[in-house]
């Protein structure tokens, strides 16, 4: 084979991007791009609780179905988003939570999801996103499960899917680890103290997923900061997942040959470095298509009004809106292989 997944793996690693069926369904050029280049797919957002119960009572498996027997057939494997995320829980639920108090509520929803899913997704990102260090909180994210069940609640969520997940491969997944600022120096030194509590009362903890949403308005990328944050991750025997790479871009208005060069130079610089690190062993896009990134033009970017009117301007992933592979794409390949 060939492919971005075929590169990843002669170096012993996994390549992947984050799908949704409805998307696959419906775009020929798009499923391709995904059977030719990924290893492993990760739900975009079919597993989050609040797309697999909205609505109290009324469950909803079948995009997860399709996508593990999608990958099943094309012989790929399944990254697990998410079991908790504030964010990605129904409203009902959080509700619930907030007025009973009730672990076992939350454990039902792991049992579910795991009971149904362990056969064909081997790795789980348990808690997604649980730090926070702007809000006094001691760098813990404050949200329902941490108001309701404490700091704890994070040891608890990963003891609670060991149980029903004894082979899985438990992770915590978050994100803003990458620049050269205060902010995510914090967010660095937060998140490693957290693990290094984990890792020291025994908790089931097998890794970590680093999003990696990078962003050209946030200075270069330096090998210095990003390194021995990997090696500290990597000393404490945890595995290392680069989970929802992408790229913002903040200046729209030069022509696209020169922002897919920016982009791909800062994936390139990216990859370098994370890379170098063994413990990395594997590398997800946040989708394949710039067609349905999540990332927006945003109130303070710089565009060329006449230029604007592209429904999905920012060129952050390997595929342009028509599916046309960008300079993005070599880079990967070029990184995956070893540089
Ligand atoms: O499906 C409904 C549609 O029926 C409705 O009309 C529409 C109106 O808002 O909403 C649609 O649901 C949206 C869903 O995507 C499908 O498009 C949700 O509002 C929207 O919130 C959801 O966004 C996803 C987001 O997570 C929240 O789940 C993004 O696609 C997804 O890329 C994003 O992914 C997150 C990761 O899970 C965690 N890290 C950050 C990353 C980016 O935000």
């Amino acid at each position: 084979g060939s492919g971005l997944n075929e590169v990843a793996r002669r170096s012993g690693r996994i390549f992947g991007a984050s799908v949704r069926m409805d998307q696959v369904s419906a775009e020929p050029g798009l499923a391709n791009a995904v059977a030719s280049q990924c290893g492993m797919l990760t739900p975009e957002i079919h597993l989050k609780w609040n797309s697999i119960e909205y609505r109290k009572g009324q469950v909803w498996y079948q995009p997860v179905d399709a996508l593990v027997k999608h990958a099943r057939q094309n012989g790929q494997t399944v990254y697990g988003h998410t079991l908790i995320w504030e964010q990605g829980t129904p409203d009902w639920a959080l509700h619930h939570l907030h007025h009973k108090k009730d672990w076992d509520f939350v454990a039902a929803h792991f049992e579910r999801l795991l009971k149904r899913y362990h056969a064909d997704i081997p790795v789980w990102d348990v808690v997604n996103e649980p730090i926070d260090t702007q809000n006094g909180s001691k760098g813990l994210r404050r949200n329902t499960f941490q108001r309701v069940f404490g700091s704890g609640y994070i040891e608890q969520a990963l003891h609670t899917a060991r149980h029903f997940a004894p082979d899985a491969k438990l992770m915590l997944n978050d994100y803003s680890f990458e620049y050269d600022n205060h902010v995510e120096a914090d967010r660095r030194a937060t998140f490693l103290k957290l693990l290094e509590r984990l890792k020291a009362k025994g908790v089931p903890l097998d890794g970590v997923g680093i999003q990696a949403h990078l962003d050209l308005g946030k200075g270069p990328l330096r090998h210095q900061i990003i390194g021995p944050f990997l090696q500290a991750i990597a000393d404490m025997g945890l595995e290392i997942y680069i989970t929802e790479l992408d790229v913002k871009e903040r200046d729209y208005r030069a022509t696209a040959a020169i922002r897919d060069q920016r982009v791909a130079d800062e994936v390139a610089r990216y990859l370098d470095i994370a890379l170098d690190q063994r413990a990395v062993k594997g590398v997800t896009t946040w989708g394949l298509s710039d067609k349905h990134s999540w990332l927006k033009v945003e109130r303070g970017d710089r565009v060329d009004r006449r230029r604007y009117g592209n429904p999905a301007p920012n060129r952050g992933l390997p595929y342009d809106v028509s599916m046309k592979p960008k300079l993005m794409y070599k880079a990967l390949e070029r990184s995956l292989g070893g540089g």
